[in-house]
Order: C-alpha cells, then structure tokens, then sequence
C-alpha cells in the first residue's frame, strides 16, 4: 500500500484505503466530507457516542467534558497511575514466569479509568467486570463465542447504565473529584442528559482499555525482542517519554478507523465518490518512509514526530494523556526495577487486525 498512491480500492470489499501519512492525517481532518456517523468499524456499529457523532452534535459534547480531559486535569491522576504500575511490575517480577496481558496490560487501564470517572472503591470490582463484559462484545472478532460474548455484554451495558443512575439520582457521586461528577456537576443545567453521561462512560471503557491493554504488551514484547534499546533506556531514562512515543508509533494500537465519504473527496488525482466506505489506516501512515526515516526500525531515540497513533482533527483521542501516563509509569518502573525482560513461550496475538496486541504474553522479568 505504501509503495503505491495514497489510495488504493479494494474491489471486493468496496473499499477506498488511505495508507500515506499526509492523507491519511488529511482525511482525518476532512470531517465535513468523511463523515464518523455511519460507525467507523467495519461492522458499522453506530451508538450514540461522540466518536461516531459530526458536527455539530459532537462539538457540544467534546466541549462538556473537555475540562476533565485537558493535560492538567489528567496529570492529577499520576500518582494513582505510579502506585498501580510499581505494584503490578513488582508483581509480575516475584512470578517465575506470567502472563503481562492479564496480570498487568489488561488491569491496570480499568483500574485507572474507574479511578479517573470516580467510581467509590467499594463499587471498583464490580465495575470492572462490568467493564471486562462491555468490552468483550466490542471487540468484534469472528470467534465462535461470538453470541455468547455479546449477549454479555449487552448485560454489562445495562447493569452500568442502572448502576450510573442510581449513581446520579443519589447525588453520590457529587462526593468524589472524578470526571462523573464534575461533569453531573458542570452539566446540572441540562447541558447533557443522564442517556449521553452513560454512552460517553461505555465509550471511554470501549476507547480506553483494550486500546492501553495493546499499547502496553506491544511495548514489553519491543523492548524483549531489543535489548539493545532497552539497554539505551537504562543508560538514558530521560528516553522514557519518547520510548512511548516510538512504541505508539511502531505498533500502533489502533491500525485504522473508517468513515463514510459525505460528498466525492479528492487525494492527488484519486476521487473517492460520495457515499463510499473510506478506511484510515493510521499504522501504516505511522510507517510511511516518505515521514519516518527508517520507518520500520524502532529507536527510542528518533526525532519527536507528530504520530497518528491518536488520531487527528476533532476525534483527536480525548484520553491520549492518560495512555502516555500509563505507559510511561510502567516503562520506568520496568527500567528500576530489571536489567532484561525476557519472553518464556510463543506471544500470542490477537486476532482482531483493526485492533494491534498481544492476546497472551508470558515473560519473566
Ligand atoms: C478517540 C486511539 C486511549 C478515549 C481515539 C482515536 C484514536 C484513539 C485513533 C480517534 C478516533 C477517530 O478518529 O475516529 C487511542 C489509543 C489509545 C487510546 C492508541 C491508547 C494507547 C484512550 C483512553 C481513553 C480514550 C485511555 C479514555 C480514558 C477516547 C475517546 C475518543 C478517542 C473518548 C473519541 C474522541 C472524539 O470522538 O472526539 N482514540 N486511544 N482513548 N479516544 Fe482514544
């Protein structure tokens, strides 16, 4: 894809593909012509989530919970973040050998998101399975459980969403200093209604975990298979921050999100007519040559660079200061702690190819 235009057609899919890193940041800003609202999955799910939301309906939520989300309001949740990763890396340290996806990828993001929207620890637990079984059913990949897995988490969206209200009606959740009610607070006039605060928490459940999940073992499955760089990172801990970066960039989490052309939308001299399904990889933008030098090698220390591993335009991910926090806190507590991560069977991938990450990697640390 690369090699050739900046958009390719595929046939038997009716598919417009954007692959290079100027289209495919562009297209993610043509939000007037590549239209989010007929779901940006290629299942074409559509809730009523600002994800899958134009202009301007998704203007007045962005802004109602933009305050929680800037970098300042996210950093206060830093020391939840450092004290959740040192024990789960100290954890996995005193294990011969275990599994990082589930004992660390996958629990330390639900735990900080319940942390973030101010669920009451005595709640925490049931939340996160509620959390696990929401997210399992979006995950969307043709497995036999299929059914199965989606009728729970059909169940886990209801639960939450009695859960939530019960929440709102007590006022309880005025109590705490998390996103829920300082947006029940900032929001007392009506500004959005308690259907919009309940798909806005499945949204960052559906956005946020599995998402860090794959950012994390991408980043422990790296640095295993390049010692090298995470020998670099030892002798320059400063790296920390641009390591995350390279990692976002390398194996980006998300590899593409799709859109809907609203009127015909021109690149160079290809036009993709109005109505078409239009697919934005942002992976392979994040391994163009004519961006990144060297694009397919991984180095901690590469000039800072504008990845699209977030996305670009008004869906700019609204959590990407909480994924970096996370990462970074482990990667450091990774680095004080061992000289070698060393990965003990065969890593398991998952089998979703939208979504990059491991499934199931045993290391020793
Ligand atoms: C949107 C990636 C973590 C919440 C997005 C988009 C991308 C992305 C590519 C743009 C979607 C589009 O253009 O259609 C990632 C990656 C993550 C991550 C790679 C982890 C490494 C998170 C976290 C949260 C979050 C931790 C919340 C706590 C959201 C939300 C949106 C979004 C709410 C929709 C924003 C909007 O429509 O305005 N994310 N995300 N994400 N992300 Fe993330």
């Amino acid at each position: 894809l690369l090699a050739g235009g900046p958009v390719a057609y595929n046939k038997r899919r009716d598919l417009y593909v954007i692959s290079h890193y100027e289209a495919v940041r562009e297209a993610a800003r043509a939000d007037g012509a590549l239209s989010s609202a007929e779901g940006i999955t290629r299942a074409r799910v559509r809730l009523p989530m600002m994800i899958t939301m134009d202009r301007p309906q998704h203007t007045r939520l962005r802004r109602a919970v933009l305050p929680g989300f800037t970098k300042p309001a996210l950093q206060r949740w830093n020391p939840t973040i450092d004290t959740l990763a040192a024990d789960l890396v100290g954890e996995l340290r005193a294990a011969p050998s275990a599994d990082m996806v589930s004992r660390l990828a996958v629990p330390l993001p639900v735990r900080i998101i319940a942390h973030v929207l101010g669920i009451p620890p005595e709640d925490q637990d049931v939340f996160r399975t509620w959390s696990d079984w929401i997210v399992e059913g979006f995950q969307l990949e043709l497995r036999p459980d299929l059914p199965k897995r989606f009728s729970r988490s059909v169940r886990g969206l209801l639960r939450l969403s009695a859960y939530l209200q019960r929440q709102l009606d007590s006022g309880r959740l005025l109590e705490g200093d998390g996103v829920l009610g300082r947006l029940q607070r900032d929001t007392a006039d009506g500004t959005i209604s308690a259907e919009e605060l309940f798909w806005f928490t499945s949204l960052l459940l559906v956005a946020g975990n599995e998402t860090t999940t794959n950012l994390l073992s991408t980043m422990f499955l790296t640095l295993a298979e390049q010692p090298e760089q995470y020998d670099l990172l030892h002798e320059r801990p400063e790296l920390v921050t641009a390591a995350v970066e390279e990692q976002l960039r390398f194996s980006s989490p998300i590899q593409g999100f799709y859109r809907t052309a609203t009127t015909d939308y021109q690149i160079g001299d290809a036009l993709i007519p109005a109505r078409s399904r239009v697919l934005l990889l942002f992976g392979a933008a994040n391994r163009d040559p004519r961006q990144f030098t060297d694009p397919d090698a991984f180095d901690v220390t590469r000039p800072a660079s504008q990845h699209l591993a977030f996305g670009s335009g008004i869906h700019l991910c609204l959590g990407a200061h909480l994924a970096r926090a996370e990462g970074q806190a482990v990667l450091r507590h990774l680095l004080e702690t061992t000289k070698r991560i060393e990965v003990t069977s065969r890593p398991v991938w998952n089998t979703n190819s939208a979504l990059r990450g491991l499934h199931h990697l045993p290391v020793t640390l």
